[in-house]
């Protein structure tokens, strides 16, 4: 793997991480779980990869998200807003808004429609990425700052739009092996020089059940081995609780459960992103690179709806953004203009099957309201869960 040398005060940065991450291996008894070696990763204080400054979305960081292609995300994406708000109440809750573009560019989309929420709450796990957030609102649209509020943990009740893109690849997964009449659990263990390497151990509780009925839905080759994410739908049940009417709208890559779980896709969806390059070796410098898996679609819709939360869309992001009217929006900068031309790059990348088109998709789930959503409302029906 050749991936660009980090500066030297990054590299201490990293060490610093690893060694807090083999204090809690030692403590723990020599083993840790995978998912709690990634939420480390990702999210220990001061020192994870989203929770310490560096720069993440965009050309100078590690990554691309759509909201950082162009506006014009924000702006399709504000028609399913006020649409839901007019079902509903007048707010949104954006979960895990990166860099804050996406905020800003639906806050301007909804002011012009004059369908602007009464508030804009913003919830996410990282202060620095907080801070960020509301320099980038106060710049792009401080007139609407005063709608905007950031919370420090889910409300107990809600009404209105939550909204999350690239939310749920980012949340902690365990690894897993299905091994004939077995399920082991691939956790992190240090070797005799205190590096980090994989060590199985028997997989128990809500893993091991979880698995279990993985294994009796799909047909799993012995010694399989993937992700099994735990806390994304345990997200998303929690909203069942606390949504009384509205919707949840989450985009991110992934499939439904046969296709996460496909014979082909031995060794799972692991990926990690240094300076926009993806390699799948989780270990590498922790707290510089991202860590993410794939969205297993069925196992959130399997959480939400116990919960009294219905499945009110699937589709690929491509579907759902054509039926927001992104072709539209592209059409009024003007044909053959500067402005278009630089947006039909960045529209080609959000719908073009090879690109985000197709792997990414977008799933609504919710409760109380009548009207078939906007994004879903047309297009392909092979998408199902
Ligand atoms: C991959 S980034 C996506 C950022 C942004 N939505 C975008 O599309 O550019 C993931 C975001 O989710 C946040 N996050 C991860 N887990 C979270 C959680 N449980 N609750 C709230 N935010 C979370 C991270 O801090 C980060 O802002």
């Amino acid at each position: 793997m050749s991936l660009p040398a980090p500066a030297p005060e990054a590299l201490a940065h990293s060490q610093r991480l690893a060694d807090l991450i083999r204090q809690e291996i030692r403590a723990a008894g020599g083993w840790i779980s995978f998912a709690r070696f990634m939420s480390m990763a990702l999210y220990a204080p001061g020192l994870g990869y989203y929770t310490a400054g560096a720069r993440k979305f965009g050309a100078a960081g590690d990554f691309v998200t759509a909201p950082e292609l162009t506006p014009l995300f924000g702006r399709a994406l504000a028609r399913q807003a006020a649409q839901v708000m007019a079902a509903s109440r007048p707010f949104i809750l954006e979960a895990g808004a990166g860099s804050g573009r996406l905020a800003a560019d639906l806050l301007l989309a909804l002011e012009a429609m004059g369908s602007l929420p009464e508030r804009y709450f913003i919830l996410d796990i990282s202060t620095d990425l907080r801070q960020r957030q509301r320099q980038w609102l106060a710049r792009e649209v401080p007139r609407l700052l005063e709608r905007v509020e950031w919370l420090d943990a889910l409300p107990e009740s809600f009404s209105g739009l939550v909204l999350g893109n690239e939310l749920l690849d980012a949340m902690p997964v365990h690894c897993v092996t299905w091994e004939d009449g077995a399920v082991l659990e691939k956790g992190v263990a240090l070797d005799a020089d205190a590096q980090f390497r994989w060590q199985d151990k028997p997989a128990g509780g809500r893993l091991l059940e979880a698995a279990t009925a993985i294994a009796g839905e799909c047909l799993l080759p012995p010694g399989f081995s993937s992700e099994v994410a735990l806390a994304a739908p345990a997200w998303v049940a929690t909203w069942g609780e606390r949504l009384e009417q509205g919707c949840l709208v989450l985009l991110d890559y992934g499939f439904p459960r046969r296709e996460f779980y496909h014979p082909q896709r031995h060794g799972g969806t692991l990926m990690c992103h240094y300076r926009h390059q993806a390699h799948p070796e989780p270990f590498y410098l922790p707290g510089l690179q991202d860590i993410t898996a794939h969205v297993d679609f069925t196992g959130i819709i399997a959480a939400a709806h116990p919960r009294g939360l219905e499945l009110l869309g699937y589709t690929s992001q491509a579907q759902f953004l054509f039926n927001c009217g992104l072709l539209q929006d592209l059409e009024t900068l003007g044909p053959g203009s500067l402005p278009y031309l630089k947006a039909a790059g960045a529209v080609q990348k959000l719908v073009q099957p090879q690109e985000m088109g197709e792997l990414f998709k977008v799933i609504a789930i919710g409760k109380g309201l009548a009207e078939p959503l906007l994004g879903f409302a047309r297009g392909d029906k092979s998408h199902r869960l």
